[in-house]
């Protein structure tokens, strides 16, 4: 993808979200799940209690609350690329966390070094991971991590298998596996995979469910179905449907080799 197509696709996410984010949290039952997940991994750690946590795409802060709670007396940045994501988290939050609206892709204005940089299913909204993740390595105080959640390969695969299965082109974007996660060169890095199948009514209900979250962006250069195609899809599904969530759980640490 080229500049000015990834700087479009940005758009289309950020105006996705912001124009969602009202109704963000009723749809978002993966998520908080995989937020509290995350959280209770970042609570293991052993953070000064005045630390400097940077969170990205905080959306309307699920952990962004819990980071709040666990760390009372530390320095929150919270940032999101999508403003009225940020406004909701704010509501939540409150203002004792500075907010910055931000494409956590290419951070730029932060005054790091940052003891902990956390994010919550946002990392798979990146061009580039590896580049992402070697930039935010880069305001990494000594010693400091990277604590993610993001989306892995064999998410919604069964909607995948639906498409192949009438020869159509699915449009959820390519995850990376655990195997072959991009890290950065040279990283100090672990992960943690965990599956989960979320019930939905049928595949409408799925449909419905990734655009009140405002997840509707397909994957780059995806030309929508026809209207006839996207009905044969449906009524495949029709009659009760499970969608899986890969999670990926990451951590990288500052500085060394892996
Ligand atoms: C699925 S939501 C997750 C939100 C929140 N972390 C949660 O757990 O509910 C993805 C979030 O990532 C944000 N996002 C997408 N691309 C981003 C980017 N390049 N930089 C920062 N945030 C981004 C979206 O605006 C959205 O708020």
């Amino acid at each position: 993808m080229n500049d000015s197509n990834s700087e479009q696709r940005k758009h289309r996410i950020a105006r996705s979200f912001s124009s969602r984010a009202g109704g963000y949290d009723s749809a978002a039952d993966v998520q908080w799940l995989v937020s509290m997940r995350l959280a209770e991994r970042i609570k293991a750690l052993p953070l000064p209690p005045a630390c400097r946590i940077l969170e990205i795409g905080c959306g309307t802060g699920f952990l962004s609350t819990r980071l709040a709670e666990a760390f009372p007396e530390a320095e929150l940045v919270l940032t999101d690329i999508a403003p009225s994501m940020l406004e909701r988290c704010r509501a939540k939050v409150g203002n004792r966390p500075r907010y910055r609206v931000l494409d956590g892709e290419r951070p730029q204005g932060l005054d790091g070094p940052f003891d902990l940089i956390a994010s919550n299913l946002a990392f798979q909204w990146f061009v580039d991971i590896r580049e992402g993740l070697a930039r935010l390595s880069e305001l990494l105080a000594p010693g400091g991590r990277i604590m993610f959640a993001t989306l892995g390969q064999k998410t919604f695969g069964e909607w995948r298998d639906a498409h192949d299965s009438l020869g159509l082109t699915c449009g959820t974007p390519e995850y990376p596996g655990a195997g072959d996660f991009p890290w950065p060169a040279g990283s100090r890095h672990g992960m943690e995979e965990e599956l989960i199948r979320q019930p939905y009514d049928d595949g409408h209900d799925f449909v419905k469910t990734l655009k009140a979250l405002g997840a509707g962006e397909p994957a780059p250069g995806h030309h929508p179905l026809s209207p006839g195609a996207f009905r044969r899809l449906l009524a495949s599904l029709e009659g009760g449907f499970a969608a899986t969530y890969h999670i990926l759980y990451g951590e990288l640490i500052a500085g060394g080799q892996s």
